[in-house]
């Protein structure tokens, strides 16, 4: 999104993915509610019934024009000729975008539903991507919880406080998969896993949601963007995509789908051309895969003017041609762009697009303003809005996602948890005070007033007995400008002449000598990752790594907190400090959850949802490839370095540590359609409580075509405490192995040997075989 902005961008069988695998602690709980009470079901087909013949009745009162104004999203905020009221007036407007008064959404509101001839109230839409007021660590961090409970948590909090000033609707979650740090926009995602991208993303729409479209306190889910965004080459952002059928069935469409399952409302193309056409004028994308295979009945909404730019792309020959296509394609309404408002009429007068096209489109989304409620009860009511923003069950919300979130990944000599003895701390950084850093990008609805900084959640939490010595050391900034700067604002550095710069670099390493530990909070910039923020390089910006290689010289354990929405080159560090808490940028309370992470009132049990990188040169990377020839020697697949990730997919650290053990299976084979249950002790070694993520990854031997080395088939988060050991079992169902051949071109269980691992990360070694057999 953008405002005031210039030079913007103005085959196969029937897919079954499979359920996520039951998850067994001790005793086999059976599959969750697969059937609904009869009673239930008949109620919803009649609520269906009735939504349905409610809505061709309006739809056949509408003339043309005001079924394309139904198909016309406008921002708010932009610039505009012609005023908004008259727009409603007229009915050329089904929504708006970037308008969060409730005062100011009551009045369009009671225009539209008082003022017009059909009475058709707007649906009301804003980016709520991680949190709306109270901001939540970023989607990438919430990922790295491996616990999509509290995903669900998270998102369904936010649509909370959404909600509470009259939006309905968010533009999310973003279940784009991303290999490629260089790509800003992998932090609004689940990382580089189909599988675990698949669970957050059914575990998000279901909190943004609720148990159905319409319940209160929610909203609608948008999933976005359909489809291969996260693949842009050279992870420069809008660039176009070329992935091949079988990375875009086996990797890049499946938490799309998982979405789908999940009852998702609506979906939001994407801006770039997905081998060769663009994605929002891709009959392919949302005919035959969305809604012929997959059956979705929400409408498509286009990303902001990317109807617009199919000429751009060379596409669409005019304005005129790129409705004609986007419509004729699929998209359904139109963000921001007035090309369906200027174009569509008289494309249907011509005959290029048919009337039955639009009235799909009005038809899916007027069916979803009335599942919304919004045709009974349009408004909102303005008690909720104190009561809720920021309310204290929010920011509780958010410290325990920010708590769950982080990723231990060094800890040398146990220097964390820092010592209740420790009576001097070094802050520092550019990032260790700022506000608006640590709520990262998408979080314009934020107030940075009220976000919390590591400084000052160390300060409070260990009071006047603990001398904190605080420096900022360097300052870092965004080479170009960032598309956001005028509406969300990271500092500016304030330091103007190279002999301010060097007394301050000074000033922080002295800081460092009189303390007995260093925390540096390091990373990037709020503004440094999100939309248009790809990076050439993933070196620490500015001087931060001078800064860390002069901190580490004065001999003090020093302590890395990182702030960042992608993986960054931390090779150096992984090698020279004490310890690497990474708390990606996690939100409101970030500083407390940190505070809580450092001093051990909090355990640190997140996993990374992507290979992280020892050099740029390594991406795009990931854990789940093909083995070619030679695969035992990936690690030099490069004379000049190692070929490994610096740390693997999965991988993350805790205070406590664990043992497994003892991988059992209940059978040693299946049938295509049976399933078959794993079994591993584990156990907490250490005095303390913590969490262990155990995951479950298998690889085919054999088949129509050559399959990844390990894939990832299931995992839980379990809460062991000092010394505890429990059995964990991980279903297996044989559907979850199924896959599309690039061979066969349909998808398919095929029968054969396979391999299982389980373990802590995508590194397990605790290993059996067992076959499916036909
Ligand atoms: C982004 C979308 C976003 C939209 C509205 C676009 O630039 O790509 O993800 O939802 O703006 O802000």
């Amino acid at each position: 999104m953008l405002f005031f902005r210039c030079g913007r961008i103005s085959v196969q069988n029937a897919i079954s993915f499979c359920a996520p695998l039951a998850v067994i602690l001790g005793i086999m709980c059976s599959v969750a509610s697969a059937q609904q009470p009869s009673t239930r079901s008949a109620a919803v087909h009649a609520d269906d019934a009735k939504a349905a013949s409610f809505v061709a009745d309006l739809l056949s009162k509408m003339t043309l024009e005001e079924k394309i104004g139904q198909m016309s999203q406008i921002s708010y905020k932009e610039p505009h000729s012609v005023s908004h009221d008259e727009r409603i007036r007229k009915e050329q407007v089904g929504s708006f975008l970037f308008l969060t008064d409730p005062v100011e959404i009551n009045r369009l509101q009671h225009m539209a539903v008082e003022q017009t001839r059909l009475h058709i109230p707007l649906i009301f839409g804003y980016d709520v991507i991680h949190g709306f007021r109270t901001i939540y660590p970023i989607p990438l961090a919430l990922a790295s919880s491996w616990d999509p409970a509290e995903a669900q948590h998270a998102q369904s909090m936010a649509a909370r406080e959404a909600s509470a000033v009259g939006l309905n609707w968010t533009f999310a979650p973003m279940v784009d998969i991303a290999r490629d740090p260089r790509w800003g926009r992998i932090m609004e995602g689940a990382g580089e896993d189909p599988y675990l991208g698949s669970r957050m993303a059914e575990a998000q729409v279901r909190g943004f949601q609720g148990d159905a479209i319409g319940s209160p306190d929610h909203i609608l889910a948008c999933v976005k963007h359909f489809a291969g965004y996260g693949a842009a080459e050279g992870g420069r952002d809008y660039d176009s995509a070329n992935i091949s059928d079988e990375q875009l069935w086996n990797v890049y469409l499946p938490p799309f789908h998982a979405a789908v399952q999940a009852g998702a409302g609506s979906l939001m193309t994407a801006y770039m051309d997905l081998n060769g056409v663009p994605a929002t004028g891709n009959g392919f994308l949302l005919h035959n895969v969305l809604r012929k295979k997959w059956g979705f009945q929400g409408f498509v909404v286009s990303d902001w003017e990317s109807i617009a730019s199919l000429k751009t792309h060379g596409f669409a020959a005019a304005p005129d041609d790129a409705a004609v296509r986007a419509v004729n394609a699929g998209v359904n309404m139109e963000m921001t762009s007035a090309v369906f408002r200027d174009n569509l009429a008289a494309a249907v007068k011509n005959g290029s697009v048919k009337e039955s096209a639009i009235d799909d489109s009005v038809h899916a989304i007027l069916l979803m303003k009335y599942r919304l409620g919004l045709f009974t009860n349009p408004y909102v009511s303005l008690d909720r809005v104190k009561a809720e923003l920021g309310s204290i069950a929010q920011r509780e919300a958010a410290r325990g996602a920010a708590e769950r979130s982080a990723v231990l990944l060094r800890n040398q000599a146990g220097v964390l948890p820092l010592k209740k003895s420790v009576a001097s701390i070094a802050v520092i950084g550019p990032l260790a005070d700022s506000k608006p850093d640590i709520m990262g990008s998408w979080s314009l609805a934020g107030h940075a007033e009220d976000a919390v900084t590591v400084l000052e959640g160390l300060r409070k939490k260990l009071g006047s007995a603990v001398a904190i010595h605080y420096a900022k050391g360097v300052e870092i900034d965004r080479v170009q400008p960032s598309i956001f700067d005028e509406l969300f604002a990271s500092p500016k550095p304030v330091l103007k002449t190279q002999q301010e710069r060097d007394a301050e670099f000074q000033h922080a390493i002295d800081q460092v000598k009189k303390s007995e530990v260093a925390i540096l909070v390091l990373g990037e910039a709020q503004n440094m990752s999100g939309e248009r923020a790809s990076r050439l390089s993933l070196a620490l910006p500015g001087r931060q790594q001078e800064l860390l290689e002069a901190a580490v010289a004065t001999g003090k354990p020093v302590v890395v907190v990182m702030l960042n929405g992608r993986p960054l080159d931390i090779t150096w560090a992984s090698q020279h400090v004490a310890a690497i808490l990474e708390a990606w940028y996690p939100g409101t309370e970030g500083g407390n959850a940190i505070a809580d992470l450092l001093t051990g009132d909090a355990t640190p049990g997140g996993k990374l949802p992507v290979t992280w990188p020892r050099s740029v040169g390594q991406v795009p990377i990931y854990y789940s490839q093909n083995l070619t020839q030679i695969p035992d020697e990936t690690d030099t697949r490069y004379w000049d370095g190692s070929s490994a990730p610096l740390y693997p997919f999965g991988y993350g650290l805790s205070y406590a540590s664990f043992q497994l053990s003892n991988l059992k299976m209940d059978a040693s084979s299946m049938r295509p359609d049976g399933s078959l249950t794993a079994a591993i002790d584990v156990q907490n070694t250490a005095a303390v409580a913590g969490d262990e993520v155990v995951q479950l990854y298998t690889h085919q031997r054999a088949g129509s075509a050559s399959r990844p080395r390990r894939e990832l088939k299931g995992f839980v988060r379990v809460p062991l405490a000092a010394g505890e050991k429990r059995t964990v079992k991980l279903t297996l169902h044989a559907g979850d192995l199924g896959f599309w051949s690039p061979q066969t071109h349909q998808w398919a269980v095929e029968p054969g040997l396979f391999d299982l691992w389980m373990g802590e990360d995508s590194k397990a070694t605790e290993h059996v075989t067992f076959s499916v057999v036909p």
